[in-house]
């Protein structure tokens, strides 16, 4: 059976694709064996290095596969190996891998912050959603908002926006919160750093249950 594959994908640098794909591929893996697949070909999983090792894709932590001049390649091999496939996929520049992936993605969750300017600056990213959907017309398509500040709710014209941009948000929203940017210089993900990660790791959980509630 093929396996599933989650993108994480706004042709916008800064909203949260590679620390969204670690940190949710991290909880996928409490369901099932996951390989995660660097698209990017700036690779900033790099840094995961103690990752790349040390996951084998069934216990914690899921495997990282640079997918350095051939992510497609990268996605079929973790495909054949893994029950399921996260891609973090590169920013502008690279727009046609970005599309590429999409043609063999299940879905993909697109992070937007908070703000009119990044919302504005998604709507391109949609019409790769768009394009894709052309030869991959089952293609799940989210948004989900990002470094949302607790207490603070998406003002009208954020709301409006949204929903202008024509693809449904994601029933749960991540906060802006300290142990994403620590379990990033920790080389970890939210899961692995105690308490100080599980109010991010029970944001993860609750996201991958909205997803799977929507399959
Ligand atoms: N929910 C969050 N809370 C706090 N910091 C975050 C959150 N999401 C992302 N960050 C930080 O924001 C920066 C950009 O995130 P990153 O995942 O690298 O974005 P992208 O891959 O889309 O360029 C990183 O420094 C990351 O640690
Ligand atoms: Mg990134």
């Amino acid at each position: 059976m093929a396996a599933w594959v989650l993108a994480l994908a706004n042709l916008k640098g800064g909203c949260g694709k590679t620390t969204l794909a670690l940190n949710l591929a991290a909880g996928l893996v409490r369901r099932g064996s996951v390989g995660l697949v660097d698209a990017d070909p700036q690779g900033a999983m790099g840094h995961w290095v103690a990752w790349g090792s040390g996951g084998d894709g069934t216990q914690g932590l899921p495997r990282v596969l640079a997918g350095g001049a051939d992510p497609l390649g990268a996605i079929a091999r973790a495909a054949r190996r893994h029950d399921r496939v996260v891609v973090d996929c590169p920013p502008s520049l690279d727009m046609a891998i970005t599309r590429q992936v999409l043609e063999r993605a299940r879905a993909v969750l697109i992070p937007v912050l908070p703000s009119p300017l990044d919302l504005w600056a998604s709507a391109e990213t949609v019409a790769v959603v768009r394009q894709a959907r052309q030869t991959n017309p089952g293609l799940k398509a989210w948004l989900v908002v990002n470094q949302a500040e607790p207490g603070s709710a998406l003002t009208r014209a954020m709301a409006a926006t949204l929903a202008g941009l024509e693809l449904p948000v994601l029933d749960s929203v991540v906060r802006r919160r300290a142990a994403y940017r620590n379990a990033a210089l920790e080389g970890r993900s939210v899961y692995q750093m105690g308490f100080r990660g599980r109010e991010a790791a029970r944001e993860m959980d609750q996201v991958i249950e909205d997803i799977a509630g929507k399959e």
